[in-house]
């Protein structure tokens, strides 16, 4: 295994960014792009963000909460920022926002966001291993560092990983609701 650091590590040094142009290719027969060929972009921008944050290899373990809010046309300019919210002890959590506009950068808007959850591979891209923490510095990547706790919790419910009994920070988030 190379030589990697577990030191905690700043948002801003593994956020990543990805700008693409939609081609007839990757439209749907109403001309806009196709959610499929978004999601893969996605999951490439974040996998990236995801192994420079890790200094190693990943692997997709989860996608959450994609939706796609605006439709994006063909030959419009799409934006795809991916910063790390949170590391636990073998997986990253990583939020990708997605932006397009016109070609001349007119009629911006944010058109979709999701969380992936990334899992860090030894060099043998077998065994699992210990990646370094996420350290928050602005109060938007504090509250989503603080949130990736609950989400974490969720998906690990949902995929029957931890009983619900067991999810102290979604208990402890509505207990605070009241
Ligand atoms: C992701 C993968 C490596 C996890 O393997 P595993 O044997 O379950 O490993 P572990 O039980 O040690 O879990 C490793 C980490 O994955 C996380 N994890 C596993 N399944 C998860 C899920 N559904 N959602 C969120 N996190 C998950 C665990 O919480 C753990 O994180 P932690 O150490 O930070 O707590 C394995 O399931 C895999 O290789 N999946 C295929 C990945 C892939 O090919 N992706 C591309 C799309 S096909």
């Amino acid at each position: 295994m190379e030589e990697r650091s577990l030191q905690p590590k700043k948002v801003s040094e593994s956020r990543t960014v990805m700008t693409e142009m939609v081609m007839p290719n990757d439209a749907n027969p109403m001309g806009n792009l196709m959610g499929g060929y978004l999601m893969r972009w996605m999951d490439i921008v974040a996998a990236v963000c995801a192994g420079r944050h890790c200094e190693a290899h990943v692997v997709t373990a989860a996608v959450d909460h994609i939706s796609f809010q605006k439709p994006i046309r063909v030959g419009e300019i799409v934006t795809l920022e991916a910063s790390v919210t949170r590391a636990f002890n073998t997986s990253v959590e990583v939020y990708v926002e997605v932006f397009s506009s016109d070609v001349k950068g007119h009629n911006p808007r944010r058109c979709n966001h999701a969380y992936f959850t990334f899992v860090a591979l030894d060099d043998e891209r077998k065994t699992p291993i210990e990646v370094p923490p996420v350290l928050p510095l602005s109060s938007e990547e504090q509250t989503l560092y603080e949130s990736a706790a609950r989400r974490r919790e969720i998906r690990l419910i949902l995929s029957g990983r931890i009983k619900p009994k067991d999810a102290t920070e979604v208990r402890r988030f509505f207990a605070d609701l009241g």
